[in-house]
């Protein structure tokens, strides 16, 4: 099991929504390719704050969240007391009625291995069911990931690969596991979108303590605060525009049926 599952149930809800909005207002686009029609069933996997569930709800479909983070689902519940939500996990979760869709935003890059996910994706669609994704593909957040070990390595941490909790697949390999599973893919891009934090000071401290804590698990509280700021000081050159970090987000999307 990866270290990432552990710490998402510690998910700090509060910074996640104040914070980081554009995980969801991104992920709006993403709607367009999963068109929700009324009373259709669909499942938003790895739901987060709820923002996104919300939305499939306004098309008339009815909707469920659902999310590891327990934090999350109570923030969710609270936001959209309507709506349902729960605590799952990706790979073992079971529907209770076959599914006309499965719905998944930033949420798959943490969950590994990629195919229980995949076979309980499948297993709870109808036949003409679709599977609509987007994630971080191949080469996501690739400087902060170099940033975060070259100075993990200056601070002691001899193998900081073995920390890093992510799944960012080529759409090759993301195409073989769901084809392997029986999908059909019928779409699949994979694009850089460079995403700009808010220009508060620490957004970037933020981002790190939000999204890459598990590099910083084993640290102590000076450690860590000497991690970030070597990795803010080696990406000022890099990713920090005008008062602004942009990060060099790479996404996967696809769109998938199930014959
Ligand atoms: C992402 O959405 O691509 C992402 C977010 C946090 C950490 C890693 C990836």
């Amino acid at each position: 099991m990866n270290n990432f599952v552990a710490s998402q149930n510690i998910w700090n809800a509060d910074l996640y929504e104040n914070q980081h909005h554009f995980v969801w207002q991104y992920g709006e686009e993403l709607l367009n390719l999963l068109t929700p029609q009324p009373a259709e069933l669909i499942l938003d996997l790895g739901c987060g704050t709820g923002q996104l569930t919300a939305k499939i709800a306004q098309s008339g479909a009815e909707v469920k969240g659902i999310d590891h983070a327990v934090t999350m689902i109570a923030k969710a519940r609270q936001n959209y007391p309507h709506l349902r939500f729960d605590v799952a996990d990706a790979r073992s979760f079971i529907v209770e009625q076959p599914l006309d869709a499965v719905f998944s935003n930033a949420a798959l890059h943490w969950i590994q291995p990629p195919t229980s996910v995949t076979h309980c994706i499948y297993q709870a669609l109808k036949p003409g069911g679709r599977f609509v994704a987007e994630f971080g593909g191949k080469g996501n957040v690739q400087a902060i990931t170099t940033a975060l070990y070259k100075a993990l390595m200056s601070n002691g941490v001899a193998h900081p690969e073995t920390l890093n909790p992510w799944y960012f697949p080529s759409i090759s390999e993301y195409a073989t596991i769901l084809e392997t599973q029986g999908f059909d893919v019928i779409y699949a891009t994979l694009f850089n979108r460079p995403t700009p934090l808010s220009t508060t000071e620490k957004s970037l401290a933020n981002w790190i303590q939000m999204f890459a804590n598990d590099f910083l698990l084993g640290l102590s509280s000076q450690q860590q605060n000497q991690v970030i700021s070597e990795v803010e000081k080696c990406l000022s050159t890099q990713i920090y525009h005008q008062e602004t970090w942009i990060l060099d987000y790479r996404r996967i999307r696809i769109v998938a049926i199930k014959p």
